[in-house]
């Protein structure tokens, strides 16, 4: 995140990765706090390695290190075994000091830093009243001199000192030694007997409440659980703790992986750029995915919350004890554990539900990266700037490349696969590498072509043509597999894809499927293709079966399937797979608005085809043993983003207002049963699960479309709840509109929570996406609001991120004004936090199969950011590759 000079290539390669000269036997470090500067000294005991550097003459190894540093550290001192050192203008200037050591040596090296100047981030940074670090994946570098790659693994010892006024001084593993210093201020100790590199590293100071509780490991020991907060928000805490009990039973239960310290440690703090980090033994979060109960948060923020403290606690194995080689393995960890929390909800709620979710995700927002200027493999190959790839890709997309291995090896052996993994690693920096080859030791398996998923980018096409031959009752499925045209993929290989299918009967019965040749059939199976064109035959299938493929979502990949309308809806009634019927019915919704655009409105074929379905979704609000969330998931219409990438020339206004008249007259034909269920609901809206709250949710927002009376003030009613879910599926409900109900509800939320800094995030997002109130110009005066705060990632996400990505009719406006304030407003933040810049700028970049007017309009933006000012090396390097992608 350093400044650059522009046009200075500082491209790392995956290929060019040297194994380390030295190792970094322990680390001490001693961290004292001041009120205008911390001075940090770290005292390192480094031994070259005999295999891979020289021997001098006296026969003992020599080596080369580099401590990396940043532009805000103060060069104070370097001693090398008692010797003062002179560090040259160029290494610092170039923040690399480079030893050369023979034998073991101590370094020392002393800097000063100024957290309150810290606005990035990262690194040592105050936090309201708090210190914190957020040291992955480059920000130890910002806080000391060091070997700051994930290959270099250390035992650290860390020594806090501060006021008192700072009563908590926490590091990771145990607390060793702590006591009184003269002028009012103490020191606390920490040891981490767990090796580990430096982006683990993690320190907080504060004035802060804990609430404690504990848990017993499955061999008896006793783990502290402590979870810190700012004063007043201990009653706050009660979810996420709750959630962290059951994730570590879960790992046990489900992994064999049980905790390795005696206290495990989470602190939540106001201003964050990420969700959460999984630092040894202590965890710094955001404190929105910790503090959260059913009167701040809804039913999906609880459900975040504690799928987010999984997937930070899951990292001690998956992360931690197993860590990186380097940053291009970033999905060794990330991609694994992403599928270990999707698992972990799974299992705790309801799978399909999960499934459905993770799939509309990502096929809204990673399968668009995919096929953007910045795509890239889940492993890239180069970054300039390494926070640029923690993406959809690298992790959701990384999980599914995970999951796949589940389809391909079974269950059994996946999970044989990764206890080898796990028990051949532990305590190393491995490579995804590493992975597929315990996968393929434990299962004496051939993974050659799967490794393809690791080095390719793009979304692969798989087209479906099906013929019947009906003198022998036999069904032949032709597979296509297409990698799409884009600059920024570079490779073109057939993958192997694990298709999942089934076959239902007209009459709605799974039917068997019998392979070609074989005796006996089953219900379902795995068809796993390796050629561009494959075909399989099944016998014995009737005329009118209908094949389900793709069941739960077995491979990232598009499926371009010959179903027929009427066949889509044999599946979305009747499929056994929830994720199959949910996209049955995306598919036969997407059509539909394909069809309001092409026409330019609803004419009497469409109006019958929306009838046909609508009958199918009173069915459903009607079936007597299906849960009221799948419901809810099957009723809610494909995003946006879907629907984009099924058209070749796009405009999104017109996706945006097909959408809205295709929801519209889907809420006219279910009026009558949808009305029964809210009036039912809302007799005792305090009885209401969560599932029906999520129904009940689905259900108000399509009918205030109707722009009846009646649900406008059913939406007021429940925006007025004690129950948050309930109370933002009303104001959701109304922010489709400029009614007055919604202006008088949208005041009233805010005199009740004006208070809240977390609850005021749900406000201010409201407001930003609201299609009729929200201006580039109203944004502006909501980024004036009291409860907004320009320096707190979450409040600059809440108003422009918000606006870029959810209010479609008014970023895409014609004239260009959202773009320039986007634009605008990257600028500014660029030079306080790059990292959030370049993820706030991504909107700008997908542009690439809208009509070229607008997309002139969107380069421009980017080019007038451009030339305006110095841009961070994570912000010129999205822009970069947008402006010119590299054929
Ligand atoms: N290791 C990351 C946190 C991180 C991200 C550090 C980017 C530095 C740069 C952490 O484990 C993580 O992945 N957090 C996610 C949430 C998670 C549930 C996917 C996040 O912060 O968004
Ligand atoms: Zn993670």
């Amino acid at each position: 995140m350093n400044n650059l000079i522009s046009g200075s290539d500082c491209t790392i390669r995956r290929g060019d990765y040297t194994f380390p000269e030295c190792q970094v036997d322990d680390v001490h470090l001693n961290i004292a706090i001041y009120d205008d500067h911390t001075r940090v000294t770290g005292t390192y005991t480094i031994t070259p390695l005999p295999h891979t550097g020289e021997v001098s003459q006296g026969g003992e190894a020599t080596g080369k290190i580099t401590l990396w540093g940043d532009d805000t550290l103060r060069f104070i001192s370097l001693t090398v075994n008692g010797k003062s050192v002179h560090a040259d203008e160029k290494s610092l200037a170039a923040n690399a000091i480079t030893l050369t050591l023979s034998g073991a040596s101590t370094v020392v090296i002393t800097s000063d830093i100024n957290p309150d100047a810290n606005t990035a981030l990262e690194g040592l940074y105050r936090s309201g009243g708090m210190y914190c670090t957020q040291c992955e994946p480059e920000g130890f570098r910002r806080i000391i001199w060091y070997p700051d790659h994930p290959d270099i693994l250390s035992v650290f010892t860390t020594r806090i000192e501060a006021s008192k006024s700072l009563p908590f001084l926490l590091s990771n593993g145990n607390l060793t030694d702590q006591g009184d210093l003269p002028d009012d201020r103490h020191f606390a100790v920490w040891h981490d007997p767990h090796p580990k590199p430096s982006y683990l590293f993690a320190m907080v100071a504060g004035d802060l409440e804990l609430v404690e509780d504990h848990f017993i490991t499955n061999d008896g020991r006793r783990v502290a659980l402590q979870i810190y907060v700012e004063h007043g928000n201990a009653h706050l805490c009660g979810h996420a703790m709750k959630s962290l009990k059951k994730s570590m039973k879960w790992d046990e239960d489900v992994f064999g992986l049980s905790y390795d310290l005696d206290v495990f440690m989470i602190v939540a703090v106001s201003h964050f750029n990420m969700g959460a980090m999984e630092n040894k033994g202590l965890n710094i979060f955001n404190s929105k995915y910790v503090l959260a109960n059913t009167k701040t948060a809804t039913d999906d923020d609880l459900d975040r919350v504690e799928s987010i403290i999984a997937h930070e606690y899951f990292h001690n194995w998956t992360g931690n004890r197993i860590t990186c080689r380097d940053w291009f393995q970033l999905t060794l960890k990330e991609g694994l554990t992403v599928y270990r929390d999707q698992e972990f909800t799974a299992d705790m709620h309801s799978r399909g539900v999960k499934r459905i979710n993770d799939v509309a995700l990502l096929k809204a927002i990673q399968f668009p990266e995919d096929a953007s200027p910045t795509a890239h493999p889940i492993r890239p190959e180069t970054y300039q700037e390494i926070n640029n790839f923690y993406t959809p890709t690298v992790y959701e997309k990384g999980a599914e490349v995970i999951r796949m291995l589940e389809h391909i090896l079974g269950k059994v052996g996946f999970m044989k696969g990764v206890a080898l993994y796990i028990k051949t690693h532990d305590g190393q920096a491995a490579t995804c590498e590493d992975f597929i080859v315990a996968m393929e030791n434990a299962n004496q398996a051939n993974l050659s072509q799967f490794r393809h998923w690791y080095s390719q980018a793009g979304t692969p096409k798989v087209k479906v043509s099906r013929h019947y031959d009906s003198s022998k009752n036999t069904l032949t499925i032709q597979f296509h597999q297409s990698i799409p045209e884009n600059p920024a993929i570079h490779t073109r290989q057939e993958l192997v894809i694990p298709i999942c299918m089934g076959l239902v009967s007209a009459d709605g019965k799974p039917l068997p499927l019998i392979k070609e040749g074989q005796k006996k059939g089953t219900k379902e199976c795995v068809i796993t293709l390796t050629e561009k064109k494959e075909t399989h035959r099944f016998e014995n299938v009737p005329a009118d079966a209908v094949p389900s493929l793709m069941r739960g979502f077995s491979a990232p990949v598009q499926l371009d399937s010959d179903l027929n309308s009427d066949e889509l809806l044999l599946l979305l009634a009747a499929d056994k797979d929830s994720y199959g019927r949910w996209n049955a019915g995306q598919e036969l919704m997407k059509s539909l608005i394909l069809d309001i655009i092409k026409h330019e409105n609803i004419n009497d074929s469409i109006n019958f085809n929306i009838n046909k379905l609508s009958s199918s979704f009173i069915a459903i609000l009607e079936e007597k043993n299906l849960d009221y969330a799948v419901k809810a998931e099957l009723l809610k219409l494909p995003s946006q983003q879907v629907v984009e990438a099924a058209l070749q020339l796009v405009d999104p206004l017109a996706v945006w207002s097909a959408r809205r008249k295709l929801a519209k007259a889907i809420a006219r034909h279910i009026w009558v049963p949808a009305q029964a269920i809210i009036t039912r609901f809302m007799t005792d809206l305090g009885k209401c699960d969560a599932g029906q709250r999520r129904l009940l949710n689905v259900l108000i927002h399509l009918l205030v479309l109707t722009r009846e009376e009646k649900p406008y003030q059913q939406a007021l009613l429940m925006a007025g709840h004690k129950n948050m879910t309930i109370s933002m599926a009303g104001l959701g409900a109304l922010n489709q509109s400029d009614a007055a109900e919604r202006m008088q509800a949208m005041a009233e939320f805010e005199e009740r929570w004006k208070n809240d800094s977390l609850v005021m995030e749900k406000w201010f997002s409201l407001e930003a996406s609201c299609p009729y109130v929200s201006t580039p110009k109203h944004c502006d005066e909501l980024m004036r609001h009291p409860a907004f705060d320009p320096g707190n990632p979450n409040k600059l996400r809440s108003v422009i991120s918000v606006f870029a990505a959810l209010n479609y009719r008014m970023f895409y406006a014609n004239d260009g004004s959202g773009y320039l304030f986007l634009a605008h407003h990257i600028a500014e933040i660029d030079a306080r936090n790059p990292q959030i810049a370049a993820r706030m700028v991504l909107p700008l970049t997908r542009f690439s199969r809208y009509h070229e007017d607008r997309q002139a309009l969107m380069k421009g933006a980017l080019i007038r950011l451009k030339t305006a000012k110095t841009l961070s090396s994570d912000l010129s390097e999205v822009i970069e590759k947008t402006l010119s992608p590299k054929r």
